[in-house]
């Protein structure tokens, strides 16, 4: 049962420091190194990958293309992230000497199951990050890392996609560990970092009576905008989805970068929009050029909601609501990041008097086309 919450979502989404402990369990060693004895490909065979695909639908998608940030960043191999129903429809290069990533929390969806079959048709080797134990998507790869959020009920997907970013950084620090590292010393202090996720999503759940407040002052809009750099842009993307699956409110991501090539023409008087500023400690530039992108859409009458890093006061001049999340490595940054958004998009939905775990049209797995 719901144990007491009014949505399944919102105890799902308390679940999520418990979670994330979950699937770290047993997969980081003493000194450092990480132990993922379910992953039966040889070393010789994760030696010689020369490419990676990841392969996923919606929230778990968004977990792909975080994956590629910190995957190409720790190991060096390109990563391409595509969405499986186009994947499974054109002719995409692979061979024996490329590794399939498909990620899917219910191991049931028809697509993300096709465009893994249709990379083992091309000798790849495929590894399969998953949630549902035994479900058709692992017992079609050659190695599977179950995420072990425990059943998500609710058809959005907030635990199921903390664990699967967990699982993919596990699988970017593996890879490297058995490639020889190009940055030891960074992957050393990541892992200790990893270690210390479930007590920061806690800190974050703790502090979200201002987000509630602020999604029932959100409710009546009609837009909302998602802005990111970086891994903060696939944050961007999941925070917009979260918000019309929920709230039937028209919302989208962008990155960055991009305001001046179109979007930017969207914002007017009043235009919430949600911004994922990077931690100030990671690369300045990065952290400078989103504070930048604050100001111009607040110059350009946005109001303006910014996730930004305990301590961050650059962002305090152009935010009219800053939501605060733990200090953490950029590259891990989405696991605090995207847990505001969710509640946002929750107390909103909820607000609106809509069933926050049964959304209209959807279903929890996708097993048509
Ligand atoms: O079970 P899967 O992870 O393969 O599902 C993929 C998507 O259908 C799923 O993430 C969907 O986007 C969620 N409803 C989003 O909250």
């Amino acid at each position: 049962g719901k144990a007491g919450y009014d949505w399944f979502m919102l105890k799902e989404i308390d679940e999520q420091p418990q979670a994330v402990a979950d699937t770290l369990l047993g997969r980081l060693g003493n000194r450092g190194e990480i132990v993922l004895d379910e992953v039966r490909i040889s070393d010789e065979d994760l030696r010689g990958i020369t490419k990676i695909f990841v392969i996923a639908c919606g929230t778990a998608y968004h977990a792909g293309l975080i994956a590629k940030y910190a995957i190409e960043h720790w190991t060096r191999i390109p990563v391409e992230v595509e969405l499986a129903s186009e994947f499974r429809y054109r002719d995409p290069v692979l061979d024996r000497s490329t590794l399939v990533v498909v990620i899917s929390q219910s191991g049931e969806t028809m697509d993300t199951l096709m465009a893994l079959r249709h990379a083992k048709e091309q000798q790849a080797r495929v590894l399969a990050i998953c949630n549902a134990n035994g479900s058709t998507i692992p017992r079609e790869s050659d190695a599977v890392l179950y995420t072990r959020a425990g059943p998500e009920v609710a058809v959005a997907s907030t635990k199921g996609f903390l664990t699967q970013v967990v699982a993919c950084y596990l699988v970017g620090l593996f890879l490297a560990q058995v490639r020889g590292l190009k940055y030891e010393d960074e992957v050393a202090a990541v892992v200790a970092e990893l270690r210390k996720l479930p007590d920061q999503v806690r800190e974050v759940l703790a502090g979200m009576d201002e987000v509630r407040e602020l999604g029932r002052s959100l409710a009546t809009e009609s837009t909302l905008l998602f802005l990111g750099r970086h891994v903060g842009y696939p944050v961007a993307l999941e925070g917009a989805l979260k918000l019309k699956e929920l709230a039937y409110i028209h919302a989208e991501g962008f990155a960055a970068g991009e305001l001046k090539h179109g979007s930017i023409a969207l914002i007017g008087d009043g235009t919430p929009v949600v911004v994922i500023a990077p931690s100030p400690h990671g690369r300045e530039s990065l952290h400078g050029k989103v504070v930048s992108n604050i100001q111009e859409v607040r110059a350009r009458g946005a109001r303006t909601i910014v996730i930004a890093e305990e301590g961050d006061d650059d962002v305090l001049p152009y935010a009219d609501h800053v939501i605060r999340v733990p200090r953490t490595p950029t590259l891990l940054a989405p696991v605090v990041t995207t847990v505001p958004l969710q509640i946002l998009a929750c107390e909103i939905a909820d607000t609106r008097g809509l069933d926050v775990d049964m959304p209209r049209n959807l279903a929890k797995s996708v097993t048509v086309e």
